[in-house]
C-alpha cells in the first residue's frame, strides 16, 4: 500500500514528518476525508473545493488546484485497489523554526494522503446512543483544521458512557456532533442548523439536503434547541463515515418512538441510491 506524500507515492514506512512541522507542533493544517464507494471518490469535487476553502481561511497556499488533487488521489485509490473505504487528506503549513507567527519566509506546505478500506455496511438499521455535552470550541468550525482537541474530548465522554456521538450545543443551541452534523424531524420537517462559523458545512448533510429536495421532503436550515431536540420525531447524525445515522436515546431519553423514524428511513434509501 502506498501513500502520498508531497505529491510522490511512497510506503508509509519511507514517509518523515519534521518534529517542527507545524502541524505536528500546532495542528496547523487542514484536512478532509473523502468515501470511496466501489473503487469511486463520492462528492470529492465538494470535498476538495471544502478543503482548499479550508486552506484559504487559514493562509494556507496548498500548491494545487482542486482538479490535481482529485487526479492524485484517484490514481491513490486504483493503486491500493481500494474498493470500499476512504481518503484521509491533510495539509499542514509545513516545517520551520518554531513560532507561533508563520515563517517570514514562504515554506512549503506538507501534504499526506492515504487509504482506509472499509467493509462495506450498507445502512445503519439500528438506532445509535448519544450524549449532549457543552460546544467548547472555537469560534471557526466552518474551517476543517487539524486542531481537533474540542471534538476529540466531547467523542471521548460519549465513549466512555457507550454512546456513539457526542451532541454539542452551545449554551441551548444545539450546534452539531463530535465529528458529524445532527439533524431533527419534527411534525414531517428536517431542520438542520444553518451553515456558519458554528458549524462544519457537512458535504453528507448537503447531498440529505439536496435529496429532501428533489423527493418532496420538507427541511429548513434553522438552529434548534436541546429541549427542540429531545422532542423531535427523529434525531440524525450525518458525515462521511456515518453516512445518515437515526440516533434513538439521547442521554439516556428515548427519541421518538426508540426506532429508527420513517424519513430517517426514507433518506437512508434515498442516499443509498445515489452512492450505488
Ligand atoms: N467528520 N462536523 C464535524 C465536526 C466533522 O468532523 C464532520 C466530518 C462533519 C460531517 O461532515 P461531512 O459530512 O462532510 O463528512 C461535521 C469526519 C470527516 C467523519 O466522521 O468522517
Amino acid at each position: 500500500e502506498k501513500l502520498i506524500f508531497n505529491g510522490e507515492f511512497i510506503d508509509r514506512s519511507a514517509s518523515k514528518v519534521d518534529v517542527e512541522d507545524r502541524g505536528y507542533q500546532f495542528g496547523d493544517g487542514v484536512y478532509e476525508v473523502i468515501r470511496v464507494y466501489n473503487g469511486k471518490l463520492f462528492t470529492s469535487q465538494m470535498h476538495l473545493d471544502r478543503l482548499i476553502d479550508s486552506a484559504k481561511k487559514i493562509s494556507l497556499d496548498v500548491g494545487y488546484t482542486a482538479a490535481e488533487l482529485e487526479i492524485l488521489i484517484q490514481q491513490l485509490v486504483t493503486e491500493n485497489q481500494l474498493t470500499y473505504g476512504t481518503v484521509y487528506m491533510q495539509f499542514t503549513r509545513g516545517a520551520a523554526p518554531r513560532n507561533h507567527a508563520f515563517p517570514v519566509d514562504k515554506i512549503q506546505s506538507v501534504f499526506v494522503a492515504y487509504t482506509k478500506v472499509i467493509p462495506y455496511g450498507g445502512e445503519v438499521k439500528s438506532g445509535k446512543q448519544a450524549i449532549t455535552t457543552e460546544d467548547i470550541r472555537w469560534l471557526r468550525c466552518d474551517i476543517k483544521s487539524l486542531n481537533l482537541l474540542g471534538n476529540i474530548l466531547a467523542k471521548q465522554q460519549a465513549v466512555e458512557k457507550g454512546c456513539f456521538e457526542a451532541i454539542q450545543h452551545r449554551g441551548d443551541t444545539i450546534t452539531e456532533g463530535s465529528s458529524s452534523n445532527i439533524s431533527i424531524v419534527k411534525d414531517n420537517v428536517l431542520i438542520t442548523h444553518p451553515p456558519a462559523n458554528l458549524i462544519l458545512n457537512g458535504i453528507t448533510r448537503r447531498v440529505m439536503l439536496h435529496l429532501c429536495q428533489t423527493n418532496g421532503i420538507s427541511y429548513r436550515e434553522e438552529s434548534f434547541t436541546i429541549s427542540e431536540m429531545m422532542n423531535a420525531d427523529e434525531v440524525i447524525m450525518t458525515s462521511t463515515s456515518a453516512e445518515i445515522t437515526p440516533i434513538t436515546l439521547i442521554d439516556g431519553k428515548v427519541i421518538g418512538a426508540g426506532t429508527p423514524g420513517p424519513i430517517t428511513n426514507k433518506l437512508q434509501q434515498l442516499f443509498h441510491q445515489e452512492i450505488e
